[in-house]
């Protein structure tokens, strides 16, 4: 495992400024230096991108998975409706893990599906930016 791609969808480039109840304190930029930190002790580069749009992220899961080894994502409220995004995941081949800062499982109905963890070898929820570590420890042991 070399290089791991840390994926945000929708709004997360708010985190900070979101629900801390639900999201935590830490900002997106808080979240990509913790994870990139944890990823060095195991000389893991961590290549880190969000964005707000659907095409664009697939457009950049395309383009960046093939120098990839694995792929963290927390696609946000794509999670539970976005099929192209699963593909997106499915079609590069490489062990992901999708990662909820809240406890998806204990709020709205429809926060509890998710479409896009099947392309994943993991869903992590409720633990806020600690799931980011874990979700990294678990492609460390894939
Ligand atoms: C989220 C949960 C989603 O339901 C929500 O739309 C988000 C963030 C989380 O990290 O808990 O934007 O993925």
């Amino acid at each position: 495992m070399k290089k791991i791609l840390l994926i945000h969808g929708p709004n997360l480039n708010l985190l900070g400024k979101r629900d801390k109840n639900h999201y935590g304190d830490l900002t997106l930029k808080n979240i990509e230096d913790l994870v990139t930190g944890e990823a060095t002790k195991y000389e893991i580069e961590i290549e880190t991108f969000q964005s707000n749009h659907e095409g664009t992220l697939i457009d950049w899961i395309q383009q960046h998975s093939e120098k990839a080894n694995g792929i963290i994502i927390n696609p946000g409220a794509l999670t539970h409706y976005s099929y192209a995004l699963h593909d997106a995941l499915f079609d590069t081949e490489l062990p992901c893990v999708e990662v909820h800062l809240s406890d998806v499982e204990n709020r709205e109905e429809w926060r509890k599906i998710s479409v896009t963890a099947p392309a994943c070898i993991a869903k992590i929820s409720g633990k806020k930016e600690l799931g980011y570590i874990e979700g990294l420890k678990l492609l460390i042991k894939a």
